[in-house]
């Protein structure tokens, strides 16, 4: 099997399988209870909140675990325009991951202002507009760092700079960031991130929450004290161990992974772009996550093409696994301006820390054969 759609999600690192399985063997206790069955669980769940915090730059107080980066990015809109009842005005991106934009869409039903915005032909944003659109009516703008289809990187600096002159606070969605550069929340100086453990080779289930003190936030929902008060519910302890396991061994490694799959990438790129034709590259040549590689193939159906990769165990995507069922074409590719059949022709190629040179062997074997056999058909 050559595995190459590790943005959907990533398989387990070995040492975060033993770790949980170790803890799920030896540990059972309720992390509220005051005898120490229970205060050793919440010992571990404080250990995996340092690794995750320091893996982001950030205070183990301001790390709020959640089910998932879905869950983060709802909780941390939906939390700050609670807390903010009188701002009726909400920015975000046209190409951000349905967890933000399916959000906004709700907003809009509330009665909320949603305003897009735009991006480029590579998928950066247009920093004017965001800049006439935010007032002091703003309650966030949520922009995300790294996008999850095309890889291509936001200048989220530049969006606190923007939106801090007016007080209003920025939330940025790192899911497909973290892990593949640097993502530190003070130097991005964001009130909130979102994280995602499966992205990491941690478990799936489970994600974070960076809020950073004093940012206005009410919860959504009601219930104990856990995690704050801020997402109350008895937490999914394996899943937050595994989690902060996954969190520790990125720190290690995530540079050298980094530059390896840089090299495979651009080895595959490159070797695509020799040998097939009509072949259009999406994304920004420079700003992107490099290990993400999206193609247009002229005159042939995206799912088509994975489907018959599959064949050959080869397993790729044809845009965000949340969208992949629903058959429209990806709003990513649609925004940065290419036609519904072009971005329906779409695959998206993403490697991970347990690709080697000859998986990426395998796909220049394989891939130009099938494009050029599809074609024949059609
Ligand atoms: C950019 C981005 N945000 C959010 C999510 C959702 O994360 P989860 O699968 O943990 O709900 C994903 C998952 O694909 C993503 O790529």
């Amino acid at each position: 099997m050559v595995y190459l759609d590790n943005n959907a999600t990533t398989p387990l690192d070995p040492a975060v399988v033993q770790k949980m399985c170790w803890f799920l063997k030896e540990h059972f206790g309720n992390p509220s209870s005051l005898y120490p069955l229970g205060q050793k669980v919440k010992a571990l769940l404080t250990e995996a909140r340092e690794q995750v915090a320091m893996a982001l730059g950030a205070h183990r107080s301001e790390i709020i675990f959640t089910s998932s980066g879905t869950e983060s990015d709802n909780l941390a809109i939906l939390g700050v325009l609670e807390a903010q009842p009188e701002k009726k005005e909400f920015i975000t991106s046209t190409i951000e991951h349905p967890a933000v934009i399916e959000t906004a869409r709700f907003l809009e039903k509330k009665g909320y202002v949603v305003h897009y915005v735009p991006v480029d032909s590579s998928g950066l944003i247009n920093l004017e507009f965001l800049s006439s659109a935010i007032s002091s009516s703003t309650a966030l703008v949520s922009i995300m760092l790294a996008n999850n289809e095309i890889g291509t990187i936001q200048p989220v600096e530049e969006v606190v700079k923007i939106a801090h002159k007016y007080g209003v606070p920025v939330h940025t969605d790192a899911v497909q960031a973290f892990g593949k550069m640097e993502v530190e929340v003070k130097k991005l100086n964001v009130d909130l991130l979102t994280v995602s453990a499966h992205k990491i080779y941690g478990p799936k289930g489970v994600g974070a929450l960076y809020l950073k003190k004093e940012t206005p936030f009410s919860p959504v929902i009601h219930g104990g004290h856990q995690e704050f008060g801020l997402r109350p519910g008895t937490e999914n302890a394996a899943g937050i161990i595994g989690f902060g396991e996954a969190a520790r061994i990125l720190q290690e490694r995530w540079r050298k992974d980094r530059d390896r799959l840089e090299k495979l990438a651009q080895k595959l790129k490159d070797g695509l772009e020799k040998q097939i034709s009509r072949m259009k590259f999406n994304g920004h040549p420079e700003k992107r996550i490099k290990s993400t590689l999206n193609f247009s193939f002229e005159g042939i159906e995206g799912e088509a093409l994975l489907m018959a990769l599959a064949t050959k165990e080869i397993y790729v995507s044809t845009g965000s696994a949340c969208s992949e069922e629903a058959e429209e074409p990806s709003h990513v590719l649609l925004a940065i301006g290419l036609s519904p059949e072009l971005a329906n022709s779409s695959i998206r190629i993403s490697l991970g820390r347990f690709n080697e040179e000859k998986d990426v062997e395998t796909v220049l074997e394989e891939l130009p054969a099938i494009v050029q056999e599809l074609r024949e058909l059609a």
